[in-house]
Order: structure tokens, then C-alpha cells, then sequence
């Protein structure tokens, strides 16, 4: 039998699923996205080169990996033609094994523009989204207005559907945001030259995973995002506009929940995020005036933490056990990554939020109100730091006694076990207790 296993992130991101999802591609002969667009950055090491993609699937450094985007995914055609250009430009060809569903919502800069118009309307209480459209786009699909990757292949039907959706956009974009309008003709032209080149990738990507099922294939389904960042569970308004957690699976590629076998929880050994909204454990830190707390400095600038697909600076902060425990639970996790253990290696004390504090009252479950949130105070427990480098070791046995000590803690707090550890960006870096394709 064929295992399907999910990758997710379990916090606000950028917790290193796409370093996680290149390497068990090494089990596999494929990788499904299933949410989110070219919001994502997912970040791959090999020998040194990085490669950043935004919506190809993270098993396409492997020449033998064929990439499906999933019905649930925004698709940008000139997004996703940019990266296929750029793998060109690295001898990577991806046409000849890319599925796309049919049933992608297609991104068009209308999207983007109201993406952008929106935003700045907001001020200070923007979200900080990446202004690549993605909103908009999910919206034009509750809407039922929204272009299909399918209705490409109907020119007619298209360029008349496009105009009716693009007056709706100009119209709101010209009297609501005073913004710019967006040149329907020219979008047509531009859109019907680019699905000259993916016309023949359209596929039903659903019943392609039901024949790998029936052929007992391994299936790897790539989450993009976090569990925190999920238009239901995570911290509204702050968040992304698609369901980023495991069950996104089901509805953005149409396996069934039955049908999945493991569910790996990507987790930083710290907390990120980009972007606005709460965020309990930050350690305030700001880059442009190198003002802010020092540990918070020490981990952005140690860890990296400048957004793959906008460049801006991540915030960071401590581990969150609450937050982790509700996004635990949501996504019916079977096992942990943890990564990036090497970016605490200098610490002398590594603190674990274990509660929080709200209107005086401690609580271990994750509010749901905006309000609330902005009140939580973190309650922590501390735990001795190792000051000693573990970058690059690949076996449990030889991490030092006070890294296994924090690991297993982890795993005491979340009752989970921790199946594999991550301390490098490359491949190599990896310690793997519990392959979950075994
Ligand atoms: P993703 O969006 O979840 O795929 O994560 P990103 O690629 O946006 O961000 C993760 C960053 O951390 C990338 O720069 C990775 O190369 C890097 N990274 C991943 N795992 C490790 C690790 O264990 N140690 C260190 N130092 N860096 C890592
Ligand atoms: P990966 O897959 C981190 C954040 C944005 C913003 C919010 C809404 O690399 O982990 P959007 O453009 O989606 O409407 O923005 O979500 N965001 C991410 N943060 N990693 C991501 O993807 C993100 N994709 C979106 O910064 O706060
Ligand atoms: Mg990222």
C-alpha cells in the first residue's frame, strides 16, 4: 500500500517545510500543492545554492518528481512562468511533469491591485499581506465570479467572462479606492499568449491522485503558510485567505480525509511571523533602527528571518506551546519536525511559553478574539542552553545532553512524538527518527 502523508506548518510560517518537503521526496514519485498561491517562499539548500519557489511544488530539484497544483491552490500563470523560467536558467525543466488543475482559481491584477489598493486604505491596521493577490482571488471564488485555469482552454467563454469581472474590479478599484483601472484587453492578450505554454499540463489532478492511490504510490501534499494563519483557526483578521491547515488537503485536492496516512507538523524551534497581528512570545526587535530586544535580534539575524517571497524582516520570538497545542489538534498531527535547532545554539537560556495569562486568569487554550489576544501575557518556563554548535549533526545520539533535554520537553509539552529534527539548511542537515513514508 502507497502512503499520503501531509506537510503543514504548525505556526505563522516559514518554518522550513520546503527544505522538509525536498528531502522526503526522496520516498516518493510526486508532490500535490494544495492552498495558497506565490505567497508562499519555500526555501531549498543544495551544496550551497538556494532555490526559492513560490508555487511549484518543493520536489522539483529531483528530476524524477512530478508536480501537481491542486484545485485549491490561486494560480498566477505569470508568477508561475517566471519560475519555470528561472529553473530553466538552472537546467531544471519542469513542463514536461507539472499538473495543473483545471479548477484553479486563476490570480489576474485586478487582484492584485485591489490586493495592493486595499492595504494602503487600511494604513496602520493593515495586514501586511504580500500584496500578490491572493485575497481578491479567493474572494472572486466564494463569489462564484472568479476565472478558472480550465476556462482557458475556452477562448470565447473567456475573454467575455473577463470583461464582465474585470468592469466589476475597475469599477471598484476607480470609485472605491480611487485607484488605477486594470486594461481588460490587455490582460486577455497577455493571459491567452501564457496559456499557449501550460495549456497541455491541465489536468484533473483529483483523479490523477486516485490512480497513484490505486497504482499504491506514496503521495506527498505540500502545505504552504501555517496552521496560525488559516482563515478559520488562526488569528483573524490577521491571517491568510485560504484554509491552511492539513484538512485543506481534502478540499484543495479532493483525496479524502480517510485516505491520509500521516500528517507532519513542520515547527521552528522559535516563533516567526510576517506581517501584522498578535503574536504573544515576540521578542521586539526592528531592523531598520537596530532598536528592540536582544535575543529577538539575535534569532532574525542567526535564523534569517527575512521573508523568502518579500524580503521583509521576520519578527521572531519564543517558542509558543499554546498556540502549538490548538494547532496540534486542528491537524490531526501524527508527528513533529523540529527546525532549526542550530539558531539556538548560543543561547544560555531558551524560554517555553507554557500558558497564557488573560484578564488575570491563566488559561493553556488559545483564544479565538482579537481582542483577547492583544491581552495574553506569556507564562514560561526556562531551560538551560547548550552553547555548543549543533549545526549540521544528523544523529540524535550526538546532539549535546542539553538539546535533547529542550527536544524532548517539546514532545513531554505536546504529547507528540518529535520524528524528525532539522539543524542546517541543506539536506544533510537532518536528523530523521521516524521517516513518515516508513
Ligand atoms: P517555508 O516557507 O516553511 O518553506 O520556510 P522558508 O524557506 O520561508 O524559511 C525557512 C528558512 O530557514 C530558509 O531560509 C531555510 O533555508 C532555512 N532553514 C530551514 N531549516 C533550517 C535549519 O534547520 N537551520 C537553519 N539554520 N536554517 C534552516
Ligand atoms: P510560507 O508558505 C509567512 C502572511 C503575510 C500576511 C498574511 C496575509 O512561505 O510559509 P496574503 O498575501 O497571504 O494575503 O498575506 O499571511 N503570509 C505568510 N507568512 N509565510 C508564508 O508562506 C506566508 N504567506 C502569507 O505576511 O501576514
Ligand atoms: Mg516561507
Amino acid at each position: 500500500m502507497g502512503k499520503n502523508v501531509v506537510v503543514i506548518g504548525a505556526q505563522w510560517g516559514d518554518e522550513g517545510k520546503g527544505k522538509i518537503i525536498d528531502l522526503l521526496t526522496e520516498k516518493t514519485s510526486n508532490v500535490v500543492r494544495f492552498q495558497g498561491g506565490h505567497n508562499a517562499g519555500h526555501t531549498i539548500v543544495v551544496k550551497d545554492e538556494k532555490t526559492i519557489l513560490h508555487i511549484i511544488p518543493s520536489g522539483v530539484l529531483h528530476d524524477n518528481i512530478e508536480c501537481l497544483i491542486g484545485n485549491g491552490v490561486v494560480l498566477s500563470i505569470t508568477a508561475l512562468l517566471k519560475e519555470i523560467a528561472t529553473l530553466k536558467k538552472n537546467n531544471i525543466d519542469i513542463l514536461s511533469r507539472l499538473a495543473i488543475s483545471p479548477s484553479c482559481i486563476l490570480i489576474l491584477p485586478y487582484h492584485i491591485a485591489i490586493d495592493k489598493a486595499h492595504e494602503e486604505m487600511l494604513g496602520k491596521n493593515a495586514i501586511g499581506t504580500t500584496c500578490n493577490g491572493i485575497g481578491p482571488a479567493y474572494e472572486d471564488k466564494v463569489a462564484r465570479r472568479g476565472l478558472r485555469v480550465g476556462d482557458l482552454l475556452h477562448s470565447e467563454y473567456f475573454a467575455n467572462k473577463l470583461e464582465e469581472v474585470a468592469n466589476y474590479h475597475n469599477f471598484i478599484l476607480n470609485n472605491y479606492y480611487k485607484a488605477k483601472t486594470i486594461d481588460y484587453k490587455k490582460v486577455l492578450d497577455e493571459i491567452m499568449d501564457q496559456a499557449k505554454i501550460i495549456k497541455n499540463n491541465i489536468t484533473d489532478v483529483t483523479n490523477k491522485i486516485y490512480q497513484k492511490i490505486e497504482n499504491n504510490e506514496n503521495i506527498l501534499f505540500e502545505g504552504a503558510q501555517g496552521a496560525l494563519l488559516d482563515i478559520d483557526q488562526g488569528t483573524y483578521p490577521y491571517v491568510t485567505s485560504s484554509n491552511t491547515i492539513s484538512g485543506g488537503v481534502n478540499t484543495g485536492s479532493g483525496v479524502g480525509i480517510a485516505n491520509i496516512d500521516y500528517v507532519l507538523s513542520i515547527v521552528k524551534t522559535y516563533t516567526t511571523r510576517v506581517g501584522a497581528g498578535p503574536f504573544p512570545t515576540e521578542l521586539v526587535y526592528d531592523v531598520a533602527s537596530d532598536k528592540g530586544d536582544s535575543i529577538g535580534k539575535e534569532l532574525g539575524i542567526k535564523g534569517c528571518e527575512f521573508g523568502a517571497t518579500t524580503g521583509r524582516q521576520r519578527r521572531c520570538g519564543w517558542l509558543d506551546i499554546v498556540a502549538l497545542n490548538h494547532s496540534f489538534r486542528i491537524n490531526s498531527v501524527t508527528g513533529i519536525c523540529l527546525t532549526k535547532l542550530d539558531v539556538l545554539d548560543n543561547l544560555n537560556t531558551i524560554k517555553i511559553c507554557v500558558a497564557y495569562e488573560i484578564n488575570g486568569k491563566i488559561t493553556k487554550t488559545m483564544p479565538y478574539s482579537i481582542q483577547d489576544f492583544n491581552k495574553i501575557k506569556p507564562i514560561y518556563i526556562d531551560i538551560e542552553g547548550w552553547k555548543t554548535s549543533t549545526i549540521g549533526i544528523n544523529s540524535f545520539d550526538l546532539l549535546p545532553t542539553k538539546a535533547k533535554k529542550y527536544i524532548e520537553k517539546i514532545s513531554d509539552l505536546t504529547n507528540l512524538p518529535i520524528d524528525i529534527i532539522s539543524t542546517g539548511p541543506e539536506r544533510n542537515q537532518t536528523i530523521i527518527i521516524n521517516h513518515p513514508f516508513n
